[in-house]
């Protein structure tokens, strides 16, 4: 969602906005713009709805200079993506010009203010009410920029990542932050702005993340400075990034997305990596072990997420029920945050976010830490928000994901969630030692496993073409699997826009299996677990109503193939674990019928990867 990227420097500004708008493509947006200052007294923007390319394409012919820049991608919220509503936004005398991630929740009564005393807005958007309040509280209390942008968000009310130059000081960049990240690269006699590391990584590897009411000062020729809303000096923190830059690029694949589902057996094997011992007989999760205590004494686990990581927090759930005996609680971020729920402070909250950005995720997160709860995070973006805002946590250390449909986030909190479950239950003591060594050894397999999946893609590839036809689809499953077919139907409505529905296998009979016939495919996620012989009746009940079933079955069995009419087979584990093996072959599926459709695989429309507004 809105990727914000700003250059101060000796290079020229346009290239490493565009560069930067691109790496933050990712994020989900329908508009671009930049505004460039070639020399004092001047700013150029250019703006347009559409992607990055159209924008350049719009800019070709036009002024380019600058070594001072600020750039957006908007994912609208308030006003229509267009052109008009693009940012950069620039203040009614044309000095200032602002870009804005966030939502400002009252911006109607600012800008009811700020129109009595003769401002005229040209945007339907919040965001430029906010660099109008900048430019009057500037002019009536003859404040500098820095003092007017402290005053003016001292008024706002909602949530923000900001940039702001003033066309009449071409040496000064201007970034603050709340509950919407920014991050400040350092350079040598250069400083970026931009929403995450990706645009930064490339130039330098020291960056500051800015916290919340914070507002930094990037002046060429001099140490960047950062003070709060009240005016407090505040120290940087420098952190050295260790991402490397080939993880941002497609490595030779069509897609990110495709990419990212092939990387699984690797990023699953760096997810375990230095967590099990080298003779696998131990799994030592460091942010369980330094708060033994609050996981002995837990009364209740609950956590919140939101999208994929919704789903990964299903099968936590179970996990945790199973095998650590602690009553575990599944909820919305977006609910659980407005419906004043019961939390005691012998809770555990486990907020799960790839991004660690989700707005609605990181609320929940404030809000349990306010009531008292001891808060986890399972993230994958090192230094992000809601990592920073936890009281402890686990890395799903998967790498960047870029692809919109999250997938190698999803196997990796899984795998983080069962590495909790086991380090948990043996510390409770509620699983024997052999329990305990047997469910490492299962997990240290899944890698070679994950390898043998993936072969299988030739396979779905062809599956793919019979069923791109579809305009409906059922997933089921039960048990550990019934998260699976929530995330396979998800992969699904996301990247092909095909309607999909998962469902518990059982309670088809409760509604949906009015909507069987043979031209609705149902992929029945029925591999060998406890519960098979149920599956397979439910199956079976499908195929009585002329159902077209696809079914996901574990090697070796002869069962389901005389039954359903296609199927796709993966090695057996630990009933557990199924789901970091059973979700791969419906992520494949899902890809290859949205390329079949020829939809924007990595960008699908109206989503975002990183949901930073409520
Ligand atoms: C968006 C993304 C999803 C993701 C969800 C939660 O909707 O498109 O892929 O699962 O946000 O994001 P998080 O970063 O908190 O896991």
């Amino acid at each position: 969602m809105c990727g914000i990227v700003g250059y101060i420097g000796d290079r020229d500004a346009y290239d490493v906005l565009i560069k930067g708008l691109r790496r933050l493509e990712y994020r989900g947006y329908d508009s671009a713009g930049l505004s460039l200052m070639p020399r004092a007294g001047e700013l150029n923007c250019y703006k347009t709805r559409g992607k990055v390319a159209e924008l350049e394409r719009y800019a070709q012919d036009k002024d380019k200079s600058g070594t001072l820049g600020i750039a957006h991608t908007r994912w609208a919220t308030h006003g229509e993506p267009n052109d008009i509503n693009a940012h950069p936004h620039y203040s009614q005398s044309g000095d200032l010009s602002m870009i804005h991630n966030g939502i400002i929740e009252n911006y109607v009564t600012l800008r009811t203010k700020l129109e009595q005393v003769g401002y005229t807005f040209k945007s339907t958007t919040d965001s430029e009410v906010v660099v109008n309040l900048i430019e009057y509280i500037r002019n009536t209390m003859g404040l500098d920029l820095c003092s007017s942008v402290q005053h003016a968000l001292n008024q706002v009310v909602g949530a923000y990542a900001i940039a702001v130059i003033d066309r009449n000081d071409p040496n000064l960049l201007i970034g603050a932050r709340k509950s919407s990240p920014l991050v400040v690269g350092v350079g040598e006699n250069e400083f970026f702005l931009a929403s995450d590391a990706t645009p930064i990584v490339e130039y330098t590897n020291k960056v500051v993340y800015l916290d919340d009411e914070q507002i930094v000062l990037l002046r060429r020729g001099e140490e960047m400075k950062i003070v709060d809303l009240s005016n407090v000096v505040v120290t940087p923190e420098i952190h050295e990034l260790t991402l490397d830059l080939s993880v941002l690029e497609k490595g030779g694949y069509p897609h990110f997305m495709l990419k990212e589902i092939y990387e699984q057996s690797r990023t699953i094997q760096d997810c375990i990596r230095g967590r099990v011992n080298s003779e696998g007989t131990e799994v030592i999760l460091s942010g369980v072990s330094q708060n033994r205590d609050k996981f002995m004494a837990a009364g209740r686990i609950i956590f919140v997420a939101c999208g994929t990581s919704w789903h990964a927090a299903l099968i936590g759930k179970q996990m945790i029920e199973e095998f650590c005996r602690i009553p575990a609680y599944v909820e919305y971020a977006s609910e659980f945050r407005y419906r004043n729920p019961v939390i005691n402070e012998d809770d555990i909250v486990i907020a799960i976010s790839q991004s660690g950005e989700t707005a609605d995720t990181l609320a929940a997160v404030e809000l349990a830490k306010q009531k008292k709860a001891f808060v986890y995070g399972i993230c994958n973006v090192v230094g992000s928000s809601i990592a920073r805002a936890t009281h402890s946590g686990s890395y799903i250390h998967v790498g960047p994901e870029v692809g919109v449909a999250s997938t190698k986030a999803f196997t990796g909190q899984v795998t983080t969630l069962a590495m909790l479950t086991i380090t948990i239950a043996k510390e409770r003591g509620t699983i024997s030692d052999e329990r305990y060594v047997q469910m490492i050894k299962s997990l240290q397999q899944l890698p070679q496993q994950m390898d043998v999946v993936l072969k299988q893609r030739e396979k779905i590839e062809e599956l793919s073409k019979i069923f791109t036809y579809a305009n409906n689809f059922i997933y089921l499953g039960r048990g550990y699997n019934y998260p699976v077919a929530l995330e396979g139907a998800l992969k699904l409505k996301e990247i092909s826009y095909i309607h999909a529905e998962g469902y518990p296998a059982a309670e088809m009979k409760h509604g949906p299996i009015a909507l069987i016939d043979a031209e609705m495919p149902v992929v029945a996620i029925a591999t060998s677990d406890s519960i098979y012989e149920k599956t397979i009746s439910n199956i079976q009940e499908i195929k009585a109503r002329s159902g077209r079933v696809l079914a996901l079955v574990s090697e070796g069995d002869n069962q389901i193939g005389n039954i359903v009419d296609y199927v796709i087979e993966v090695p057996t584990t630990d009933e557990f674990l199924m789901p970091i093996l059973s979700s791969i072959p419906l992520q494949l599926l899902a890809y290859f019928i949205a390329v079949n459709k020829g939809r924007d695989v990595d960008r699908p429309r109206n989503l975002a990867k990183s949901v930073t507004v409520e």
